[in-house]
């Protein structure tokens, strides 16, 4: 996922330093407090108990989809979701059709069909939750598999302060509902997942080893971001 000061490459750097400091103990809380796309709490799960907060409620899903990925296996449902949201055709005429899309407004987020079925995919995903057929944690997995999925076809620069005034490429390829990878290493714990500004929970919060990476921009990410958190908060 591009996300504005996303850690993916400086991973190994962060391993080497929490070695050196002989901070790689197994009952070790991690707080990450400005946790992103949660790139550094997924690479470390397997090792601490995580604690995950983030302003945005996008970035904490996805963070938490990317920790708890391997503990979902959809029993109640029965079947396995990724498969029949790729197999359907389905499409509906929702808010990201209407308004991200040249379906009914003037902007150009997403193409018409794409649009249509990220509006299908989320109703479908509610749907389920709403008559219990999935967990939180695998409803989380879903919404934070629907932010991967919806990236990969947006027709943005990166952020979505704004939309390409032509289609890239990728935007006109039919969007593909992309889970939210499963490694070998699972998290150990669910972690605990806040969706606060930091300063009011962190006088409160127990951990370890304190992560923070706060914001690179002089806006708040919610300016970039605005359209993942619509989806999520649907
Ligand atoms: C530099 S990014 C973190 C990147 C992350 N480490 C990663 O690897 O993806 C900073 C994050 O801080 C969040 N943020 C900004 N102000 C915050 C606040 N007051 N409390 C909590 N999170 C905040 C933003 O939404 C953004 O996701």
């Amino acid at each position: 996922m591009r996300y504005l000061g996303n850690k993916e490459s400086l991973l190994n750097d962060i391993f080497s330093l929490l070695g050196e400091k002989g901070l790689l103990k197994e009952d070790y809380v991690f707080f990450d407090c400005f946790c992103g796309t949660g790139a550094v709490s997924a690479s470390l799960k397997n090792t601490y108990q995580i604690i995950l907060n983030d302003i945005l409620k996008s970035s904490a899903t996805y963070a938490k989809a990317r920790v708890i990925a391997e503990h979902c296996d959809f029993r109640k449902l029965g079947f396995d979701p990724i498969t029949f949201l790729n197999r359907s055709t389905d499409s509906k005429k929702g808010f990201f059709f209407d308004n991200y899309s040249p379906g009914n407004s003037n902007r150009m987020y997403f193409s018409e069909e794409n649009a249509g079925r990220i509006d299908f995919f989320r109703a479908q995903i509610e749907d389920w939750y709403e008559k219990s057929l999935i967990t939180v944690d695998e409803y989380d997995y879903l919404l934070g598999s629907l932010l991967l999925s919806v990236s990969k076809v947006a027709n943005v620069a990166g952020v979505y302060g704004a939309f390409l005034k032509h289609w890239d490429k990728r935007a006109l390829q039919p969007i593909e509902f992309t889970p939210i990878s499963r490694t070998l290493f699972p998290s150990k714990e669910s972690p605990i997942v806040y969706t606060e500004k930091v300063e009011d929970i962190i006088a409160d919060i127990e951990c370890d080893i304190l992560y923070l990476d706060p914001p690179y921009t002089q806006n708040q990410y919610g300016t970039q971001y605005h359209l993942l958190e619509t989806l999520v908060l649907n």
